[in-house]
């Protein structure tokens, strides 16, 4: 059959077992290709109910008597993300962003490693991760030495240099699981045991990974992780990251944040801080409830769905897009800036095209297609499998060829957006 077909899409849409949870989600306008959960999930309809009852009951109506409870709510959500990201339930907690997280582990990480001075990544992370990494650098005395390995071709991880850049002046590894522009995944099992034989601390930010791609940080001894919330796993604008911090490691890093909720006694007003024990040592301040009321909602709908058969979806949808880009946008002149190799896919596939920022912004504002652009030239088709239709992909993929054989793009502007 005919890939490119209607029938096709539809037919893999009907054997889809999780198609059901796409109705668990709000969809204002069934029309709108929505292929961006990977920058900001769609929202669960029980947000809206969770997020107004908390509202009511617990804020309006409990006032500061809610604390009580909600002094509780980062843990207990930790615990829950500590199930899908293959942790244990006292090594996950909720807090401040992933960049504020990343901080506080790269320093705690820096001051653990006396004697080491150097952190280890490559040009695939994050701009944000490298930002942190740089400003944690020039905290220590002497600077913090930082060496980032290029990738070859900006789609795969040059594996082989990481693992020869690790040395006995390794203090740590930072690097994200599932890169952002390209979706290459890293072997995280093998990348920390690499860390590990030289006496570095492996630091893995699973921002574009959670509720994308299984996890097991048990298995691969990960020492210390940060992730986003508000990717795939739903829980709403600028919701709180969370930080994992292995068991044995948690008393023996110390955050460089001294706020009273990381405080033994916070209530005690003590005026000398002394560091709670486990992983509270790495709260900083008051916690945002509601967005957590949020997150939740999200967290146990990917809980319900499992990450085994979300996977399995995710790769299914990825390889369609990949089949969709080599019949439709490979002659029109697009480069695929994604593995072919699903074994080191995350959920994102990059379609790659000088006029890329232009095309997104097309199809943005004339047809109804959401992916997003991250430049110099990628543009991404995020799968969602908990939502995502098959349909959706081909519909997106058909209407971002007929913007490139149209050239629609060339009346639009490459003034800067404030965001892309
Ligand atoms: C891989 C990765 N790390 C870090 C961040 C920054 O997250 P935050 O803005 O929550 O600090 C992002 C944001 O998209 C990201 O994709």
């Amino acid at each position: 059959m005919d890939i490119t077909s209607p029938e096709y899409a539809a037919e893999l849409d009907w054997q889809d077992e999780l198609a059901g949870f796409r109705d668990r989600f709000v969809v204002d306008d069934p029309g709108l290709i929505y292929v961006d959960g990977n920058s900001l999930g769609r929202m669960p309809k029980v947000a809206f109910e969770k997020l107004s009852e908390a509202a009511q009951a617990e804020w309006a109506g409990g006032l500061v008597r809610g604390w009580n409870e909600w002094i509780h709510v980062p843990t207990r959500l930790g615990a829950k993300i500590a199930r899908i990201i293959g942790a244990q339930e006292d090594e996950v907690i909720v807090c401040d962003s992933t960049s504020v997280n990343l901080f506080k582990l790269m320093m705690a990480a820096l001051d653990h490693q006396k004697g080491r001075s150097e952190i280890i990544t490559d040009d695939l992370n994050f701009p944000s991760d490298l930002y942190v990494m740089q400003g944690c650098a020039r905290l220590r005395e002497p600077a913090a030495r930082i060496t980032v390995v290029p990738s070859k071709d900006q789609i795969h991880a040059d594996v082989e240099a990481i693992a020869d850049a690790i040395g006995s002046q390794t203090a740590l590894t930072s690097i994200t699981h599932v890169a952002f522009k390209s979706g290459y995944m890293h072997d995280m099992k093998w990348l920390t045991s690499l860390a590990h034989a030289s006496g570095a601390l492996a630091l893995w930010d699973l921002s574009h990974s959670v509720g994308a791609v299984p996890l097991n940080l048990k298995e691969a001894n990960a020492d210390l992780a940060v992730g986003c919330t508000y990717k795939y796993l739903n829980g709403g604008p600028g919701a709180p990251a969370f930080i994992y911090v292995r068991r044995d490691l948690q008393e023996k890093l110390l955050s460089p944040i001294w706020g009273w909720f990381g405080e033994r006694k916070p209530f005690d007003f003590r005026l000398q801080y002394e560091p709670a024990r486990g992983l509270n040592r790495f709260f900083a301040g008051t916690p945002p409830i509601l967005s957590m009321v949020a997150i939740e909602t999200g967290v146990d709908l990917i809980l319900e769905a499992g990450m085994d058969r979300l996977r399995k979806k995710s790769l299914a949808q990825t390889e369609y897009l990949i089949q969709l880009y080599d019949s439709l946008l490979a002659p029109l002149g697009v480069a695929l800036k994604t593995p072919r190799d699903g074994s080191v896919r995350g959920s994102h596939v990059s379609f790659g095209h000088p006029d890329g920022l232009r095309i997104d912004r097309v199809l943005i504002e004339q047809m109804n297609v959401i992916p997003d652009f991250r430049a110099p030239d990628n543009i991404r088709f995020g799968a969602t499998s908990l939502y995502t239709t098959f349909g959706e992909l081909r519909e997106g993929v058909l209407r971002m060829a007929k913007v490139i054989q149209d050239k629609t793009y060339e009346q639009f502007g490459i003034e800067e957006l404030a965001v892309t």
